[in-house]
Parts: C-alpha cells; sequence; structure tokens
C-alpha cells in the first residue's frame, strides 16, 4: 500500500546520520495536514501538520495531556471509537486518506498497528493465540499451518522467539512485564503492517526491559515506520531520527532529534527539554 522507496545508504548508528534529514527522494509515509481532534467539545488538537517519513523513527514528546496520545489515536483512526469524539483534517498513508469516505477503519487499523503502555495481552489465551488474535479481518482465509507460520514470523520480528519458542501453548500470562509488551509488539507485526504506533510501551517495564525494546526498534525500522509517544527524553533522543515536541494541543516543533535536542528553534521547546517547566 505503501510505496517502498530504497533505504537511505547511511549508517543510522552515527548520531550525525541519525541527525540527517530523510533523504529527500524517500517517500513519507504518512502526511497529516491541520489535523484537529475533539473529545465532545474540548479541542484537543489544534491543527497539527506533520511528516512522518518512511522507516524512519519520529518521537512525540510533550508534558502530559498536550495531546500526544490523542494524536497517536488519530493516525490510526482509534480517536473515532472514544464516544462524542470527532476529527477533522487529513491523514495520508502513503498517497491515501485514511480519512476519506468509504475507508474501513479496521483496514486502516491492520496497516498502522497500536501497542499502549501496559502490556495487554488476552489473559486467557495461549502465547500462540495472542499473536494469531493480532491477524483482523479475513483470518479465516489463513489454514492452521500458515498461522503458525505467522506467529513465528511475528515473534522472530519482536525479538521474543527464543524465549517462548518451547512454550506456545503456555498462557501469556506466565511471561515476565517486558516479554508481554514485546508479545504485544509481535501481536500488531501479525498484520504485517506499514507503521507501528507506540504510546509509552516502556512506561512500565524496568530498564534491561526497556533497552530490549529500543533495540528491536531498531530492528524493526529497517522494515517499517515507527511513531513512538515516549515522557522519556533520553529515550527520544536514543531511538528516534525526528522529534516532535507538543504543547497543549498544539505542534510546537519538529526536528532531526539531534537537532531538536541541542539547538531548539522554539524557546518553548528549549523550556521543556532543559527542564524548565512542563
Ligand atoms: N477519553 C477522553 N475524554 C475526554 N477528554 C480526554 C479523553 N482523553 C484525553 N482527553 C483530554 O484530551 C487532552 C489530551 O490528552 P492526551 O492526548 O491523552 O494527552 P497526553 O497523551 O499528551 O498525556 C487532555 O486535556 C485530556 O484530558
Ligand atoms: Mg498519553
Amino acid at each position: 500500500m505503501v510505496p517502498r522507496a530504497p533505504r537511505a545508504a547511511v549508517d543510522v548508528q552515527t548520531p550525525q546520520a541519525s541527525a540527517a534529514p530523510a533523504s529527500p527522494e524517500r517517500q513519507p509515509c504518512m502526511t497529516v495536514v491541520q489535523l484537529e481532534a475533539w473529545f465532545g467539545k474540548s479541542y484537543a488538537l489544534h491543527g497539527v501538520s506533520l511528516t512522518i517519513p518512511d522507516r524512519e523513527i519520529t518521537a512525540i514528546i510533550g508534558p502530559s495531556g498536550c495531546g500526544k496520545s490523542t494524536f497517536l489515536r488519530c493516525l490510526n483512526r482509534l480517536h473515532e471509537t472514544v464516544p462524542g469524539a470527532r476529527v477533522r483534517g487529513r491523514v495520508l498513508l502513503g498517497d491515501r486518506d485514511i480519512y476519506a469516505p468509504g475507508v474501513d477503519p479496521i483496514g486502516v487499523r491492520k496497516h498502522v498497528g497500536m501497542v499502549f503502555q501496559r502490556p495487554t495481552p488476552f489473559p486467557t489465551m495461549s502465547i500462540r493465540d495472542n499473536v494469531a488474535a493480532g491477524l483482523r479481518v479475513s483470518d479465516t482465509r489463513y489454514t492452521r499451518a500458515q498461522i503458525d507460520e505467522i506467529v513465528v514470523h511475528a515473534l522472530q520480528r519482536a525479538a521474543l522467539w527464543d524465549e517462548v519458542s518451547n512454550r506456545l501453548r503456555s498462557s501469556a500470562l506466565a511471561l515476565s512485564g517486558g516479554q508481554q509488551q514485546r508479545l504485544c509488539i509481535a501481536r500488531a507485526l501479525a498484520n504485517d503492517p506499514d507503521v507501528l504506533l507506540l504510546d509509552e510501551p516502556t512506561a512500565s517495564l524496568d530498564p534491561l526491559s526497556t533497552r530490549k525494546v529500543e533495540e528491536l526498534l531498531y530492528e524493526l525500522k529497517q522494515e517499517l515506520t515507527v511513531v513512538i509517544v515516549t515522557h522519556n527524553m533520553q529515550q527520544a533522543a536514543r531511538v528516534s531520527d525526528q522529534t516532535a515536541f507538543f504543547l497543549s494541543g498544539d505542534l510546537i516543533e519538529v526536528a532531526p532529534t539531534a537537532t531538536l535536542f541541542t539547538s531548539p528553534a522554539d524557546p518553548r521547546t528549549e523550556a521543556y527539554i532543559t527542564g524548565r517547566f512542563g
């Protein structure tokens, strides 16, 4: 669905390279134009425009309540599932507006997967069935063997396979918090999404589990686009290629991550990253 441009020939591990903007010939994965969002009469997003580069990691930072989760939930049409919630503006995936009339939100969520702050495994299901449960809509077209294959591949991509390959039938609740979160990532990957949205995915994890998830994101971005909300600025600096700073429903500034953290253009960004408010 999203056109695949050739990967940029840069070593993304060097700070200089991660500071470099997306190569100009690469297509944006998502393009957000004047996005507004409401909860009933409450105006949560005030016209946000942002380009999300293909196969890079975009971090969303900002103080609690500034609209980070709302923004993320507008990128896969989850926002509208809240009663009274409303969206205006355009969100393109590739060149297709996910809010155009006739677009099926379930189909959108297959292409734009999401993982939440707290690991949310289905408690009564096995590890295998948790991953298989991620397969949306026409699950029935898969044979059992095909589902098994998808499950193995998703667990491998989520860097969890080695830890669970001998206990796929065990309850997902037997896993540690960090493993459960990678299980949820595997569940999202089962659909082979173009984009993975992560809302504070490591907020409930210990430092070692956090590091595993961060390393995993680095692997995943070779193949897909990641948008991560984090209240942890060090994490944004470690993992992302570009960072967007939100404040009170406005996008204040978006820049290559190294630029945003070393020479922010807006005094409000500077105040936030230096811990002077928020
Ligand atoms: N379900 C909801 N109903 C009404 N207001 C909400 C709901 N969820 C969030 N809000 C409000 O929308 C604003 C943005 O919230 P949110 O996107 O969750 O912020 P963040 O993720 O940056 O902490 C806040 O003022 C919050 O109180
Ligand atoms: Mg939030």
